[in-house]
């Protein structure tokens, strides 16, 4: 197993995450807490998985890890020793509600970060080919992003991230709009990239049965704010598919000691005065997991 040899990639330092929301009474600002003490220490090479109740922070952890959002509250995020200031192309991204950009065709999307790093034309349409091909989008190369059914955006997301191959994914429930057969497809494509290209690999999903397939480790989160409740390590031995998955009574188990944690996740009771303010009190729908 991988998970505990090889050198630190990604170190996260009790990380806290605040929002400031207005409060309808006072009108005004109170501090929310999305994410807590959130410390966690990643391997080269590891895929690690995300899983926890809707609304306990996933989404905001990886805007972070990715640079998008600037931690506010505390902590640290290092990669390769670095501390994390912004998006950079050591970070490859998918994530929910991080646009295509909509005046560049497929084509020209999954070319992007070969144009930053200064990949020459002829070597950027053959990558790009390869990963249309793995996408199964042979055929939209010259569609505009208005153009794509959203299981499609997403695929093209897909490719663009993994294109220009950054030495870490940050994937935010990348499969979640995409058909079962083709999500199958994908799962098993990404972990064999994983296995040829050794990615150091967060994977934010509300799947356990993907969460066990894909990872090394998973993270249990508890509902919000975010705090790691338990790390469960996946002892499936690699290569893995969905059809060996399907034959295993180990994986079984591994899921269902997951499921288990997740559902006697304490469930907050009362939702505190920050939380009640404004309109974000709408979207904590604490425990809808599954
Ligand atoms: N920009 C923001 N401003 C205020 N609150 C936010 C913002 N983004 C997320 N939140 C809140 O923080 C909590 C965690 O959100 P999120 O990270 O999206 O959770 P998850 O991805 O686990 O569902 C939620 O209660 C959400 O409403
Ligand atoms: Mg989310």
């Amino acid at each position: 197993m991988a998970v505990d040899e090889g050198k630190s990639k990604i170190e996260l330092d009790r990380l806290r995450q605040i929002y400031y929301i207005r409060n309808q009474q006072t009108r005004g600002l109170e501090e929310f807490v999305a994410l807590e003490e959130f410390s966690l220490s990643i391997r080269e090479g590891t895929f690690v998985a995300i899983v926890g109740p809707s609304g306990c922070g996933k989404s905001t952890l990886l805007d972070i890890i990715a640079g998008l959002t600037r931690s506010k509250g505390g902590g640290s995020i290092q990669i390769d020793g670095r501390q994390v200031t912004g998006p950079a192309l050591d970070r490859g991204f998918i994530m929910q509600g991080y646009a295509l950009f909509p005046w560049r065709t497929v084509q020209r999307n999954i070319e992007y970060g070969l144009e930053v790093k200064g990949v020459s034309r002829k070597e950027r349409g053959e990558i790009a080919r390869k990963f249309i091909k793995l996408v199964e989008l042979e055929g939209f190369e010259d569609r505009y992003p208005n153009e794509l059914s959203g299981g499609m955006r997403q695929r093209v997301a897909i490719a663009r991230a993994l294109a220009y191959d950054p030495e870490v994914l940050l994937m935010d429930e990348p499969f979640a709009a995409v058909d079962a057969q083709t999500r199958e497809t994908m799962q098993d494509e990404l972990l064999k990239i994983q296995s040829k290209t050794n990615k150091t690999v967060i994977f934010v999903t509300h799947s356990i049965e993907e969460a066990v397939l894909l990872a090394d480790r998973v993270v249990v989160m508890t509902p919000r704010p975010g705090r790691i409740k338990q790390i469960v390590d996946v002892t499936l031995p690699r290569p893995r598919t969905n059809a060996d998955m399907r034959a295993s009574a180990d994986y079984d188990v591994i899921v269902r000691r997951i499921w288990e944690l997740l559902h006697d996740a304490e469930i907050p009771g009362a939702v505190d005065g920050a939380a009640t303010g404004g309109d974000i009190a709408d979207e904590i729908v604490p425990s809808t997991i599954l």
